[in-house]
């Protein structure tokens, strides 16, 4: 077993909307600002992380979210979908892992272990065959996460980021 830095997994609903938001721009800011100019970021984050687009995402059947806690600090949060809320495929054994962000001052701590173990179980629990996600083909450090948590490579589709066309590498893990 890895160190577990005492991370609480709970599910989010629309009262953390704010906590959400915050997360959510924080997270790709981080993650995201050596690779895209500010102004395709800002436009990122604009349409995605507003309070209507927001309400939608966690209004949405078959959408959930959930955030990690350490304490009373939220160190990251997880975005999942099944059934006719994923993004592409849409089968009912699969569920596509969206979203998983960690803040940066937590990154390398098991976090974002934490909420990939999480959505597998949660995917177990479910009896679900599989489990896919999409990743910038250059997040090297998200590609190593997954390959290391035993996901491979099966296909590819495209991401935009304001006016840029980027490549998100689809990989998926067979549930056992
Ligand atoms: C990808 C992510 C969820 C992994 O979660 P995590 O809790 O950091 O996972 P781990 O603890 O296993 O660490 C992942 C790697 O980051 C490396 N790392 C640790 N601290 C780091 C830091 N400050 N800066 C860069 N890399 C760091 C670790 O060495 C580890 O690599 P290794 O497994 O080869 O040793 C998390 O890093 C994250 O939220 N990144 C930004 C958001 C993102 O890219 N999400 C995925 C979008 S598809």
């Amino acid at each position: 077993m890895h160190h577990e830095e005492n991370y609480v997994v709970r599910k989010a609903s629309l009262e953390d909307i704010e906590l959400l938001q915050k997360l959510g721009r924080q997270t790709f800011h981080e993650t995201f600002r050596d690779s895209n100019t500010p102004e395709n970021l800002n436009k990122y984050l604009e349409e995605n992380f507003n309070f209507r687009q927001l309400t939608k995402e966690l209004n949405k059947q078959g959408s959930e979210f959930f955030i990690a806690w350490q304490g009373d600090a939220p160190v990251g949060y997880l975005k999942i979908n099944t059934g006719e809320a994923q993004l592409e495929f849409k089968k009912a054994d699969e569920m596509e892992i969206e979203r998983i962000y960690v803040l940066k001052a937590f990154w390398g701590k098991f976090a974002g272990q934490h909420l990939l173990d999480f959505a597998l179980s949660l995917g177990r629990k479910q009896n679900l065959h599989k489990v896919w996600l999409g990743v910038w083909e250059k997040n090297f450090r998200a590609l190593r996460f997954y390959e290391k948590n035993g996901f491979l490579p099966f296909s590819s589709h495209d991401f935009i980021v304001g006016d840029d066309v980027q490549t998100d590498i689809l990989m998926q893990l067979t549930l056992k």
